[in-house]
């Protein structure tokens, strides 16, 4: 039985397949498998003999068929071009994020299994007047290409769940921070590079005004709910198949007063306010706050606060 990951090569991908390997969340819905197929344009970091690394682009029809097998439980669909990456190539981001999440659900449609389908959506596929807190079944309204897409992939996958043709779940993901490594062509990058930069001792600039609501989860939480909603019961979902992953509702400025409190002043210096108008007008257009009663009563997670978050950074990546 196996387990297919695309994006395993990425950041939350290859931490995705080492949960699922080391049986996080492992509870009552755990879906057996002997596999895991990671496909990426890169390689999968995750070494272990249940790991196969295949090199290779979600576009392409026909790997995916030769890769969506009737032993497919599961498909984990993280391969995307992300959102700074998205406004600067309208025709990559409908390339990779839309033909090539209709060309994966395309392959898994007949499968016998009928595989459950984690899909990877934003809280980019909003904008315009929001409510304080959003709730799932507001209509989305993107104003970044990153959210068109992300938009059409989340009704691509509730109809062709609706349809029966696979067991979707489509997770709205929080920003993550703190990623560990180099910026990345996120828009929200800085959401990562103010807490780790300056932990590392580099400099750091905040491109935003620091009154910016950002809707944020750690990495851990977020592959643990990742993991989760694969393992859940899809009935117990309902028809509507958006979840509203949980997250930390904090300003800018109060991580960078978390920064204060846990790396101290210096770090804090080497964090300086740049205003950057393309950035912001992606950014400011996200939702700062979701309503997430219901993926709370589901068993969904989520930090305690921005302070644990940024210790676990320390504790995770920087030596000592
Ligand atoms: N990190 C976040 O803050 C965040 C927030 C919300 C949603 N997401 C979503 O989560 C998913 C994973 O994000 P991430 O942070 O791990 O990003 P990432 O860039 O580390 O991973 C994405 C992976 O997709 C791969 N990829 C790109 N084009 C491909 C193609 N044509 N064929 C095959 N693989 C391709 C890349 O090589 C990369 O390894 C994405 O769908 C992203 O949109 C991330």
């Amino acid at each position: 039985m196996k387990i297919i990951v695309t994006g395993g090569g990425g950041f939350l991908g290859s931490r995705v397949i080492q949960a699922l390997l080391d049986g996080k969340d492992a509870g009552t819905g755990a879906v057996e498998f002997d596999q895991v197929v990671s496909l990426d344009l890169a390689e999968c970091p995750v070494a272990d003999s249940r790991v196969a690394s295949v090199k290779g682009s979600i576009g392409d029809a026909e790997l995916l068929h030769e890769i969506v097998t009737e032993d497919t439980v599961g498909i984990f669909h993280l391969a995307a071009v992300l959102s700074g990456g998205s406004e600067d190539d309208f025709d990559l981001a409908m390339n990779v994020n839309v033909d090539g999440t209709r060309a994966l659900l395309e392959a898994a449609r007949g499968i016998r299994n009928t595989p459950r389908f984690v899909f990877t959506s934003s809280l980019a596929v909003f904008g315009g007047e929001m409510p304080d807190s959003v709730p799932e079944n507001m209509a989305t309204q993107p104003e970044s290409t990153y959210g068109m897409v992300k938009s059409i992939g989340e009704l691509l996958v509730n109809e062709y769940t609706r349809k029966g043709f696979i067991d979707g779940r489509i997770c709205r993901l929080p920003t993550i921070s703190v990623r560990p490594g180099k910026p990345n062509s996120a828009a929200s990058s800085f959401a990562s590079s103010i807490i780790r930069e300056p932990m590392n001792g580099m400099k750091s600039v905040c491109p935003v005004p620091v009154d910016t609501k950002l809707w944020l989860s750690s990495p851990n939480a977020a592959v643990t709910n990742l993991v989760h909603a694969f393992e859940i019961d899809g009935e117990n979902i309902g028809g509507w198949r958006v979840l509203n992953v949980p997250g930390l509702s904090v300003t800018a400025g109060e991580m960078l007063e978390s920064l204060t409190r846990v790396a101290g002043q210096s770090a804090r210096d080497l964090v300086g306010i740049d205003y950057d108008a393309k950035i912001d007008s992606i950014v400011g257009s996200w939702p700062g706050a979701f309503d997430v009663e219901r993926t709370r009563s589901l068993g969904f997670v989520s930090d305690t606060d921005f302070d644990q978050v940024v210790q676990q950074y320390r504790d995770d990546f920087i030596a000592g």
